[in-house]
């Protein structure tokens, strides 16, 4: 059973990549389940639902979001009927949206969770816990499950890896858009990566135009950050579980750019 997962999607050229890639991906590998984390897909902040949409239609399954969920307030309005778009489950009560889905492949089916972390990030409810309520509810029905947790701080997306190994299939960062090269699977069976990357501008800083970037850096002073033009990139993962117990058998990365050529 494979999960293709990839990381966050920036802007335009993010999503030409989306377009032009995952169908290539998944002929490659031929995962079971295709998972996109599009939180910066409109402009670099938020969703719109034709992005949406256009995710579903280069063959994801399931969308993924994080701290920049409400930026693109149009997600608003359809949130409540795209069923395969979750927000970071940790959400205070009164969000709306869900933080959990189920996606059926052959006779199974895998449960996908999104959580947020805390720390230099805003003050939600407390991810650990959300996680050990959600995968007991999973776990009663199937034993594949997958988790994006959109942090900031590598301490805690390692601690919350700990804290679900043996537990959940897998458990993905996202949000530090730059991949980190520490994929493994922990010694109770769950794969793990720190972060999986961006997709989108190659040349960027995180995505933005780095002239703005370097601006604020050198002065100070306020600027109004834009997605980065020029060459662009995709990072993700294809994760390998046992299909018997939903165990994790291998993580690697995927790494398209110029100066790591896709082969078919
Ligand atoms: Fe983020």
């Amino acid at each position: 059973m494979k999960i293709l997962f990839i990381g966050d999607v920036v802007g335009s050229p993010g999503r030409d990549m989306v377009k032009e890639y995952v169908p290539k991906l998944r002929n490659k590998y031929k995962p079971d389940v295709t998972i996109v984390n599009g939180e910066n897909a409109a402009g670099g902040k938020g969703i719109t639902e034709k992005i949406y949409q256009g995710f579903l239609e280069a063959g994801a399954q399931v969308i993924t979001l994080g701290n920049h969920s409400w930026d693109n307030r149009e997600i608003f309005d359809f949130i409540d009927d795209a069923k395969y778009l979750i927000r970071p489950a940790n959400f205070p009560e009164g969000n709306p949206g869900k933080g959990i889905v189920y996606v059926p492949f052959g006779s199974k089916e895998i449960a996908i969770i999104n959580l947020q972390g805390r720390a230099f990030l805003p003050p939600i409810d407390c991810p650990f816990l959300k996680a050990d309520e959600l995968v007991k509810e999973a776990k009663k029905r199937t034993p594949y499950i997958f988790v994006d947790f959109h942090g900031e701080a590598t301490s805690e997306k390692q601690a919350i890896g700990w804290y679900l190994d043996g537990r959940v299939s897998a458990v993905v960062g996202t949000h530090t858009h730059v991949q980190t090269n520490d994929n493994r699977i922990l010694p109770d069976g769950t794969a793990y990566i720190t972060d999986v990357g961006m997709t989108g501008p190659y040349d960027g800083i995180l995505g933005m135009d780095r002239e703005v970037v370097l601006k604020r850096f050198l002065t100070a002073l306020p600027v109004r950050f834009e997605v980065s033009k020029g060459r662009t990139q995709l990072n993700g993962v294809i994760i390998e579980l046992d299909k018997k117990d939903g165990k994790a058998k291998s993580i690697n990365p995927i790494i398209i750019n110029d100066d790591h050529i896709f082969f078919e």
